[in-house]
């Protein structure tokens, strides 16, 4: 606390994102990021900006960057929004499309941040239980709301559903915005941009950070109809004219136009996916079904937070979340096949122990 703080200053509680530690020689598997570089391309893209230019202040409407992610998904450069990390682009779409009189609604267990926004900008907001199996059960977000939002596939469950379900709910939502959050969905999701024609109040946001390996960049975007675009623009033009910089740009563009990489990349990490979930089970794990980039398991009979800190001291950090429902699992992102051979002698070694 300090004396000159706002009510509002006092009253957050920010979000804590997963540790980033200095320490060398860890297998990081605690936040979902790719274990594969950027595909060649973005570096040298990158490279070939860091020049005198830098005096000069980026485009403020990163038009490039629109026109890269409009052609890649068949859109209009006016059905595209950019940011700084998808996480601002949340936070202008909580700020300028989610905040109505009626309260948001979302699931009760995914990203930590929804409520976050909602406390630093006033919205209110009613959380709707998964089901036993951590599944969204969209029936249940029905009836009078301000909006909804939901990552597809849900973190930190990892679990997806179908392109039916999220379609289910923008007919049961028509008149509110309905954000899917596809922050995960390159590791074999089914994507809800194919329904922006159908659907007006659909806002999709995308990232660079997980399945373009550009976590380091902070380069996001949301997908939508021109006029929830717009509200985004006014929002962002009302906060920081130049979100994205001249680097981050020019890298953001380059790793569009490497479609082979992306594949390549992507699938390996779905394939390495399958392989750790069946080389924990034997171990005693269960791991729910993941559309994502990690896995959310837990063990039959050992405490979840035990085995997060003998990992640790294996050098090996995973996510750990100490709340109802979840606090007996572990998040384990999907690294390399070598990674998660550690990993998973790790594991037997702890078990055996
Ligand atoms: C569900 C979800 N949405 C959005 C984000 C934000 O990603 P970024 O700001 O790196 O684009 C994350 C990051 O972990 C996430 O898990």
């Amino acid at each position: 606390m300090n004396r000159f703080w706002n009510d509002t200053v006092r009253g957050l509680s920010p979000y804590v994102p997963g540790e980033q530690p200095r320490i060398a020689n860890l297998v990081k598997l605690n936040t979902n990021e790719n274990p594969y570089p950027p595909a060649p391309g973005v570096l040298a893209a990158i490279r070939g900006e860091a020049n005198e230019s830098l005096r000069r202040y980026p485009d403020p409407n990163a038009e490039l960057l629109k026109a890269a992610i409009a052609a890649h998904f068949g859109l209009l450069a006016s059905q595209v929004f950019v940011g700084n990390g998808s996480d601002e682009v949340l936070a202008h779409a909580f700020f300028g499309l989610l905040k109505q009189p009626a309260p948001l609604r979302f699931p009760d267990i995914t990203y930590s941040f929804y409520p976050v926004y909602c406390r630093l900008y006033g919205i209110a907001f009613e959380t709707v239980p998964l089901a036993a199996d951590f599944t969204v059960q969209v029936a249940d977000y029905a009836g009078r709301c301000g909006g909804v939002i939901l990552p597809n596939p849900n973190a930190p469950t990892g679990r997806a559903l179908p392109l039916s379900a999220i379609e289910a709910l923008l007919r049961a939502q028509p008149d509110v915005v309905v954000l899917v959050d596809e922050a995960y969905v390159d590791f074999g999701t089914e994507s809800a941009v194919r329904l922006i024609e159908r659907y007006p109040n659909l806002l999709v946001t995308q990232t660079l950070s997980k399945s373009r390996s550009l976590a380091g960049l902070r380069v996001g975007y949301a997908l939508g109809d021109a006029g929830l675009i717009e509200g985004l623009e006014r929002v962002k033009n009302s906060f920081n004219s130049y979100p994205l910089d001249r680097l981050a740009i020019a890298g953001a563009v380059a790793a569009f136009e490497d479609r082979d990489y992306f594949e390549r990349t992507r699938l390996q990490i779905i394939a390495s996916r399958e392989r750790l979930t069946q080389a924990m089970t034997p171990l005693g794990f269960t791991a729910l079904p993941s559309g994502a980039n990690f896995v959310f398991a837990r063990h039959a009979t050992r405490d979840a937070a035990d085995l997060q800190r003998a990992l640790r001291e294996r050098r090996i950090i995973v996510r750990h979340f100490a709340q109802p429902r979840i606090e007996q699992y572990l998040r384990i992102t999907i690294g390399t096949d070598d990674e998660c051979d550690l990993l998973v002698a790790a594991l037997a070694e702890i078990l055996a122990g």
